[in-house]
């Protein structure tokens, strides 16, 4: 990947740890499992699903709230979804009826959502999904995941994709005009042949970029970014999702590229009333840390519900990932790869001269970091600042020509059970 891209997403990429928000007409049916795509899954049609936007009203949306949880919870940057499949649009959008300021809400919840979070300086990121089941120039009938795919009524002569791109190209231009300045633009998603230049990719970032050159985008409109110079349109990083990958990700000659993996707190993006299968707090901090290993971020998901609030589980998790990020924070922010194999303990992070070693797994009194070439100044553990001792073992001679550091620490019964961190300051 080149240059330019990265330096563009290292604003993103230094702050490691995001909120996304799904939030959409799908809270209200709030279905057990893909919640966000009730629409494809069921083939609802448009008109059933209309009971949705005639009674959506979230009189409990605010999205201050919202931003003081991400920010207590350590998060640097957040995602909200402005339009999602179904093409209901959270946005006061002039290309369209079908919006909140239409609904019994009536308000533009996007605008309400940026201001909110740049207040808490939360960098503002925009969700945008290039499929719309809602709009009639979007192909139904054989596409694989409308709604109306296979019915014979939704063939659809008169369609004309150029009207839905318009539209399309027209929105993302209200979003980039409308709302200040955005800073992360994240699209979803290309399949078979609707990707790349079949969104008019190069003309829509060439407009974009005209509007906000900063602005980061990812990888989820087409093209590769894993080749050493990807198309324009390609993205700024790369977006697993719901796995992080084994060597984070690399280009094709195997060097570490920006990226993210995005993931649920349970099992749902969208709101989901029955689904309570939550991460632990534990488990959020692990993928934390092991993507910033890594060399990449993390961006949790919430889906608050009908009214517009973040469900109450979900903010209990939050909460307690940012008591350790309180203390711990340093060891993820700025972070990246360290260069030194990952050990049986736990895992190490690394910014400049100072490594972290991630304890989450300790059982003895004293741990090996190996291949430790560095001059070491001080080790401390980083939440209580507390010094401690890499003393060489009488018996050092032993282990000679081996690089290896060795941190003591006979009062791991103390440990946090979830991750302490051991700082090492290098000279
Ligand atoms: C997917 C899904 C979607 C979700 C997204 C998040 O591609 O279609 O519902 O918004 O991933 O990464």
């Amino acid at each position: 990947m080149d240059e330019i891209r990265k330096k563009r997403v290292a604003p993103m990429m230094e702050r490691r740890f995001g909120m996304f928000i799904h939030w959409g007409l799908y809270a209200i049916p709030a279905r057990a499992s893909r919640s966000e795509w009730i629409r494809s899954v069921d083939k609802v049609s448009n008109e059933e699903y209309q009971l949705y936007f005639d009674i959506f009203n979230p009189t409990d949306y605010d999205p201050k709230k919202w931003a003081k949880l991400a920010k207590e919870a350590g998060m640097k940057y957040a995602v909200l979804t402005a339009k999602h499949h179904d093409g209901f649009c959270l946005f006061d959008s002039k290309l369209t009826d079908y919006k909140a300021t239409n609904t019994p809400i009536g308000k533009d919840l996007v605008r309400e959502y940026v201001e909110a979070f740049r207040a808490e300086g939360i960098m503002v990121g925009l969700y945008y999904s290039l499929l719309d089941w809602h709009h009639p120039d979007y192909p139904a009938f054989g596409d694989p995941h409308h709604p109306m795919r296979g019915n014979e009524a939704y063939k659809r002569q008169g369609e004309h994709f150029e009207r839905y791109l318009e539209y399309m190209h027209g929105q993302i231009k209200e979003l980039m005009t409308n709302y200040g300045k955005i800073d992360i633009l994240w699209f979803d998603f290309h399949y078979n042949e609707m990707t790349g230049e079949k969104w008019e990719a190069t003309k829509l970032i060439k407009m974009v970029r005209e509007i906000n050159p900063d602005v980061i985008i990812d990888d989820r409109i087409g093209g590769d970014i894993k080749v050493k110079e990807p198309v324009y349109y390609a993205g700024d990083f790369g977006s697993p999702e719901q796995m992080i990958p084994a060597r984070g990700v690399c280009d094709y000659e195997g060097n570490s590229i920006p990226w993210e993996t995005c993931m649920t707190l349970n099992d749902n993006w969208g709101y989901s009333s029955k689904d309570t299968n939550y991460k632990s707090a534990k488990n959020v901090i692990h993928m934390l840390v092991e993507c910033a290993s890594k060399g990449g971020n993390l961006i949790l998901n919430v889906g608050p519900d009908a009214r517009g609030v973040i469900p109450e589980k979900s903010v209990k998790i939050l909460s307690e990932v940012g008591k350790w990020m309180d203390k711990n924070g340093e060891s993820i922010y700025g972070c990246t790869i360290s260069g030194l194999a990952k050990p049986e303990w736990g895992r190490i992070t690394r910014n400049g001269k100072f490594f972290y070693l991630h304890i989450m797994d300790c059982n003895t009194d004293t741990l090996v970091v190996e291949n430790f070439k560095y001059k070491v100044k001080a080790v401390t553990r980083l939440d209580d600042g507390s010094l401690i001792s890499t003393a060489d073992p009488w018996n050092r001679d032993s282990y000679e020509g081996e690089d290896l550091l060795f941190i003591h620490v006979p009062q791991f019964n103390t440990f946090d059970e979830i991750d302490t961190v051991i700082k090492i300051e290098t000279m």
